[in-house]
């Protein structure tokens, strides 16, 4: 086969790949960004990581879509990337089980999709971007040992339980506490959301007249927590680990002295710009990109945190 053959038959290979890119003559790339919902801080940084990374290259538009919290909503929007025949798409599900099938479907179109932050179900994806929250719920759970000199009783406030980093930052979190005497008296699954933290938090308070310490797999929750033991007039009897970290709000409730611990979720916005331009200009990527985390604590701040060890 001489070599014109040989690019030809490569491209056409790379055309027919599910989630490979079709070599297309382009000067101009959209991206569909699949948001799940901006209600908190954290995902607003994401869009806005995101929208920062992109801003450097020109030849991408990248068009945003809150789904709002609703699996459903997100479905469409997916469906929609599909059907405007966007050059690629970034995906932060809600769930994992009701995302899966369209991830699934826009790939087997040949469009390829990052999922970042969240996962879905399978591997039927290009990318996957986040960190490893099994490691996070682990170290938060070694930290709070530490903390507690190896007993106390411990309230865990649980992202959303159908989402796989609630159930990692749970499954880690009771690997690292496993073998001390600390004792979770009550768990409850506040969905991400601040204002069931507190509320959870008040049943909490109303049945345990002895907490040592709130675990709350978001900063959302560790501060809806705070301020339920707050306005009952005994959040000086315990203190708060959350997980997050941005600038403005995990890192500045640790320099307020709220938090005593929070670990860093990084958004992957940026990477998930970078994993794109190399999946655009047709070069592999990993299937999984983990990013690292650090552990805030008011010793630490000033200098930037701690990495957890690899
Ligand atoms: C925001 C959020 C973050 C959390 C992440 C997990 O919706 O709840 O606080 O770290 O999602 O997917």
């Amino acid at each position: 086969m001489n070599r014109r053959a040989v690019v030809a038959l490569a491209s056409l290979v790379l055309a027919l790949a599910p989630g490979g890119v079709r070599p297309q003559e382009r000067s101009h790339w959209t991206i569909g960004m699949s948001q799940c919902n901006l209600g908190e801080p954290w995902r607003v940084q994401m869009n806005a990581d995101i929208r920062k990374a992109a801003e450097a290259h020109p030849e991408l538009t990248v068009i945003f879509k809150d789904a709002q919290n609703d699996n459903l909503r997100q479905v469409a929007h997916m469906e929609e990337f599909i059907r405007a025949g966007v050059n690629l798409i970034i995906i932060s599900p809600k769930e994992a089980a009701p995302l899966t099938r369209v991830v699934s479907d826009a790939y087997g179109r040949g469009i390829p999709v990052i999922v970042l932050d969240r996962a879905v179900l399978g591997d039927r994806y290009t990318c996957f971007i986040g960190a490893n929250n099994k490691k996070i719920g682990k170290a938060a759970g070694r930290w709070i040992v530490k903390f507690l000199g190896g007993k106390g009783n411990v309230v865990e406030l649980k992202g959303l339980m159908t989402s796989i980093p609630g159930q990692d930052r749970n499954s880690g979190f009771r690997e690292g506490i496993k073998g001390s005497a600390i004792d979770v008296v009550f768990e409850a699954d506040m969905k991400w959301l601040e204002p069931n933290a507190r509320k959870e938090m008040e049943s909490a308070l109303a049945r345990f007249p002895h907490i040592d310490l709130v675990y709350g797999h978001n900063d959302p929750a560790a501060h809806g927590a705070y301020l339920a033991a707050k306005a009952a007039g005994r959040a000086g009897e315990m203190a708060f680990v959350g997980i997050d970290g941005l600038p403005q709000e995990g890192q500045m409730y640790v320099r307020q002295g709220v938090l005593s611990a929070c670990f860093e979720y990084p958004t992957g916005g940026r990477e998930a710009i970078e994993t794109a331009l190399a999946i655009l200009a047709g070069k592999s990527v990993p299937k999984q990109i983990t990013l690292p985390s650090r552990v805030y604590t008011k010793e630490n701040i000033d200098k930037g945190g701690e990495w957890l060890p690899e």
